[in-house]
C-alpha cells in the first residue's frame, strides 16, 4: 500500500489526486489551508472510485499529522501566474508557503521522496531540498515531463500522426528559456528534424516554449493543471511501481551537463529510491550554451530568494 500526499489542493492538486487514485498508483491525502475544500475534493474523487474502478482511499485535511508516512509528497501550494505575470514574480509568496510546507511534510514523513509544482518550478525545487535537506535523490521537480508532452502533443498536431509514437525531450528551466531537443525527439524513432523543415520544428519549439502562457491567455483565471496533473502521476507511477522511467525532472546537478548544485530539468531515472542517476547526453555547442543560460537565470533566482528570505 503506498500514500501520496498532495499539499495545495487547487486546481493542480486535486487533478493529481484524480490521476494517482484513477491509475490505482496509491492512496491520497488532499492537504490545504482552506477548510473543508480539501476534505470536499477527496471526497468527491472517492464517490468517483465505483467509476473510476479503483478501492484506493482519498481523504482531505487540513493538518499536517495525517500526511505521516507519505511515500510520496506532491507540493503544489501556491499561487498561480495570472495574465501578464511572469513565473519569477512568483517568487517571493510562494517561496514562503513552499518553506512551511517542506518543513511540515518533511517532520511528518521523513522517508518520503518529494515532487515539487509549486511555481517558479526549479527555484522552489531547490528551496525544499533547502529547508527539508534530504538526500538529493528524494528531491525533485516537475516540469520536463509537462514541456515535453506539450512539445509532444504540438508534433503530433503538425505531423498528424498519433501521439502514441512521438517521444520527446525538453530540458532547462521550467522557463522562457527551457530548451527542447529537436534532435533527440522522436516518431518511432525517426528524429523530427527527418520529417519536418526547420522552421516548423523552431516553431514547434516556441510553441513548447510558451506552453503555459498560451494555456494562461485563454484560461484568464489560473493556469494549466489537467496536463501538469497527468505529468505529476506519470512521475508518481515510475516511482511507486519502481519503473526506471528516463524523464525529463528538475533534478539536483553537481557537475553534470557542466552544471553544479542547481535542480534544473535533466534526463533522470526514476525508480523507488527517486533519481536513481541522471543520463548524460552529447549536446551540440549551441544546445550545451542555451541549457547553460537557462541554469544561469535559476541561480540568479535562487540568490533573489535568498535574499529575500533572509530579509523576511
Ligand atoms: P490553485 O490556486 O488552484 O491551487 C493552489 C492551492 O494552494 C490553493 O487551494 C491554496 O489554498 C493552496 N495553498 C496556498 N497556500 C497554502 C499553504 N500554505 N498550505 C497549503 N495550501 C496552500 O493553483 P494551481 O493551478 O493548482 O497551481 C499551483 C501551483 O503550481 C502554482 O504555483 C502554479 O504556478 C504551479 N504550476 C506548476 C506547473 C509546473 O509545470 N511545474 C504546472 C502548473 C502549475
Ligand atoms: C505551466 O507551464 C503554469 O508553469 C505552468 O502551465
Amino acid at each position: 500500500m503506498s500514500k501520496v500526499t498532495v499539499v495545495g489542493s487547487g486546481n493542480v492538486g486535486a487533478t493529481v489526486a484524480q490521476y494517482v487514485a484513477g491509475k490505482d498508483l496509491a492512496d491520497v491525502v488532499l492537504v490545504d489551508i482552506i477548510e473543508g475544500m480539501p476534505q470536499g475534493k477527496a471526497l468527491d474523487l472517492h464517490e468517483a472510485a465505483p467509476l473510476a474502478g479503483h478501492d484506493r482511499k482519498l481523504w482531505g485535511s487540513n493538518n499536517y499529522a495525517d500526511t505521516r508516512d507519505s511515500d510520496i509528497v506532491v507540493i503544489t501550494a501556491g499561487i498561480a501566474r495570472k495574465p501578464g505575470m511572469s513565473r519569477e514574480d512568483l517568487l517571493k509568496t510562494n517561496a514562503g508557503i513552499v518553506q512551511e510546507v517542506a518543513k511540515e511534510t518533511a517532520k511528518h514523513s521523513p522517508n518520503a521522496i518529494f515532487i515539487v509544482v509549486t511555481n517558479p518550478l526549479d527555484v522552489m525545487t531547490y528551496l525544499t531540498w533547502q529547508t527539508t535537506r534530504l538526500p538529493t535523490q528524494r528531491v525533485m521537480g516537475m516540469a520536463g515531463v509537462l514541456d515535453s508532452a506539450r512539445f509532444q502533443t504540438f508534433i503530433a498536431m503538425e505531423l498528424n500522426m498519433s501521439v502514441k509514437d512521438v517521444r520527446a525531450m525538453v530540458l532547462g528551466g521550467h522557463g522562457d528559456l527551457m530548451v527542447p531537443l529537436p534532435r533527440y525527439s522522436t516518431v518511432n524513432g525517426v528524429p523530427i528534424t527527418e520529417l519536418l523543415a526547420a522552421d516548423r520544428v523552431d516553431a514547434l519549439c516556441k510553441r513548447t516554449r510558451d506552453g503555459g502562457a498560451e494555456i494562461v491567455a485563454l484560461l484568464k483565471a489560473g493556469s494549466a493543471f489537467y496536463a501538469p496533473g497527468a505529468s505529476v502521476a506519470e512521475m508518481v507511477e515510475a516511482i511507486i511501481r519502481d519503473q526506471n522511467r528516463l524523464l525529463p525532472c528538475a533534478v539536483y546537478s553537481q557537475g553534470q551537463y557542466g552544471i553544479k548544485d542547481l535542480f534544473v530539468g535533466l534526463p533522470a531515472v526514476l525508480g523507488r529510491e527517486g533519481v536513481k542517476r541522471i543520463v548524460e547526453l552529447k549536446l551540440t555547442a549551441e544546445e550545451r550554451a542555451a541549457l547553460a543560460k537557462s541554469a544561469e537565470s535559476i541561480r540568479e533566482n535562487i540568490n533573489v530568494m535568498n535574499q529575500l528570505l533572509v530579509a523576511v
